[in-house]
């Protein structure tokens, strides 16, 4: 007969329910995703997003600085170009948008801040995919896609780049980049790969923010099918074959089994992507006075971490590593 001996209230109080805490957050978790827009000369607000803006160029060292200043290990950078095309030629220059943001960030902060690079085409594509397409039939070419990423990772990196994150979810992604940052003498680049990757409408607000809407279709036939899990182990399984050195599940709050699945299954360091439609359901609610901002950020973050994540991409980063360093 447990009750009255077992009492789990007992530990529930005061510093042993801290002491007793299973999970915690951490400002060295956190990944601060931003975009650099090279159209822009000021920073344009998104409208979508709250408290998220597309960046100058000129400016994109400052946007870096706000979450150094907050001891915020590293940040994702998505590019916005001034052209795009069917081939997304300006995602691979040496001086295209992500490439010139991260030699200023690098220049600026060396190896005290981490640079990762969203790799896709999606922002430079007139049609907003993430691959070739072929426009008559539009088929997405997947096998041509391959060696462009390859070229976009080596520009990366020599850009400076730390790390590479391809989010395309195109077959063989992972290899192909492997292969390209190998042969160019990037072997200690490390790949982030976006290796649970959904189809999902929660990227809404993404689409203003970054400019990648896409003009016929959908992604859903690269993207995962939010029905499914156990897909989601194969398809992460071969990303690790193929050399990914980071994993990902993308959305987070609504696929938390992912997340604890990929940490059980392959015990590999694992990101979450608390996306933008995350932070704006959130945002929204709050400015409505109807939920807590920082308290719901928190807790959602947290069931990130329970769950298994051991980073966590999110627009909230710098206002987190406010709140955690008010704490301790
Ligand atoms: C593009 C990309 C997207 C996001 C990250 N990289 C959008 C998409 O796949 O449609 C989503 C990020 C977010 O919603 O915050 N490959
Ligand atoms: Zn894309």
């Amino acid at each position: 007969m447990p009750f009255p001996i077992h009492r789990m209230r007992r530990l529930r109080t005061g510093l042993l329910r801290e002491m007793t805490r299973e999970n915690t957050l951490s400002i060295s978790d956190l990944i601060y995703p931003f975009f650099v827009d090279e159209n822009a000369t000021k920073k344009i607000p998104v409208s979508s997003m709250p408290g998220v803006f597309r960046w100058p160029l000129s400016m994109a060292a400052d946007a870096a600085k706000e979450a150094y200043d907050l001891k915020i290990p590293a940040v994702l950078i998505f590019g916005i170009p001034k052209n795009k095309d069917a081939a997304g030629t300006a995602s691979y220059g040496d001086h295209d948008v992500v490439q010139e943001a991260v030699r200023r960030i690098k220049e600026k902060f060396g190896d005290k801040l981490l640079v990762i690079t969203d790799l896709c085409m999606c922002e430079y594509t007139d049609h907003g995919h993430c691959g070739l397409v072929d426009m008559d039939t539009h088929e997405i070419l997947n096998d041509r896609t391959l060696p462009i990423l390859g070229k976009i990772a080596v520009s990366h990196a020599k850009a400076g780049a730390d790390i590479v994150a391809p989010s395309g979810m195109m077959d063989g992604m992972i290899a192909a980049i492997r292969e390209a940052l190998d042969e160019n003498g990037f072997k200690n680049t490390p790949i982030m790969s976006y290796s649970s990757k959904y189809a999902s409408a929660f990227y809404g607000p993404f689409r203003e923010a970054a400019d990648s809407g896409f003009s016929f279709g959908d992604r859903s036939t690269y993207q995962m099918d939010p029905g499914n899990g156990n897909e989601a182990v194969r398809e992460t399984q071969l990303d690790v074959l193929e050399g990914a050195d980071i994993l990902m599940v993308k959305p987070g709050m609504p696929y938390l089994d992912i997340v604890y699945r990929m940490k059980q299954e392959f015990q590999m360091p694992l990101a979450v992507y608390q996306v933008s439609g995350e932070y704006s359901m959130i945002m929204a609610a709050a400015k409505n006075g109807w939920l807590d901002e920082k308290r719901c950020f928190y807790e959602s973050m947290l069931s990130m971490k329970r769950a298994g994540a051991d980073l966590i991409i999110t627009y909230y980063a710098k206002e987190i590593a406010e709140m955690l360093s008010d704490l301790s």
